[in-house]
């Protein structure tokens, strides 16, 4: 074996998958069908009660050097007086992929980087499996600013924050993205359904592919289900190559 696939193996271990699939294998199930009609208007997912307040700035037009300034210096929500430091978002701009987090944790914000601590190293290893490097896709949070104490985003921060993240998606206009946890999901898809839920299909963010899939973090407290994110990911890939 050779020093990379050894290096596969070891990652593909890590998300407990014992060897690659055959692509024939992979592609005899179906694609889940669109559960999401193409355009936030027509999706069937039921779309949680509003939260109606703007980021009163032209974030819609920014482009990224903009962005990235406006948000460094951001204090729209209460997180920005505990933070050490925005983290914006890493990879590349042009990228096809695209992977959601929830918020920064305590290595990010340290780092300013998204994904970096144990977490991070889980969705490397989800990467890989994937047959993706981490500087090919892109990687952002909903949050830019760290919650203390790790906590759950509050709607608040989700509605000061989310802006930023649409301005992201639309600069980088992936062809998919994929949503790691309920509050990725949630903010992208704007529902409240459960996780196991939107998870395994084929859903849609104004037009570009979305699948949903368990966090990392959910998936180191719970290695179980690590092979459902394997499954999630022979999605992905699937609908890419149907792209
Ligand atoms: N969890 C997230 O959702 N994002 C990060 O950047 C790190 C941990």
């Amino acid at each position: 074996m050779s020093t990379q696939e050894v290096q596969r193996q070891r990652y593909l271990d890590a998300l407990g998958v014992t060897r690659w699939e055959l692509r024939q294998a992979d592609a005899s199930p179906p694609i889940a069908v669109s559960a999401v009609s193409d355009g936030i208007s027509t999706n069937p997912i039921p779309v949680k009660s509003g939260i109606t307040e703007k980021t009163p700035t032209n974030v819609g037009a920014m482009d990224w050097a903009d962005l990235e300034a406006t948000v460094r210096v951001c204090t729209k929500c209460p997180l920005h007086a505990t933070r050490t430091q925005t983290v914006f978002g890493v990879g590349n701009r042009q990228a096809h992929w695209m992977f959601v987090g929830e918020a920064p944790g305590a290595d990010e914000d340290r780092l300013g980087e998204p994904f970096v601590g144990r977490a991070g190293q889980l969705l490397n290893a989800m990467l890989f499996a994937a047959g993706l490097k981490r500087e090919e896709v892109y990687i952002a949070n909903v949050l830019k600013s760290r919650p203390p104490g790790n906590r759950d985003p509050q709607p608040q921060e989700v509605a000061q924050c989310e802006p930023y993240l649409i301005r992201q998606i639309e600069l980088i206009q992936p062809r998919l993205i994929v949503a790691l946890g309920r509050h990725a999901a949630h903010s992208l898809l704007k529902t409240e359904m459960a996780l196991a839920k939107l998870r395994g299909q084929k859903l849609s963010y104004h037009g570009t592919p979305l699948i949903v899939t368990y966090h990392p973090a959910y998936l180191l407290r719970n290695p179980i289900d690590k092979r459902k994110v394997w499954e999630d990911l022979c999605l992905a890939k699937r609908i890419m190559e149907q792209a």
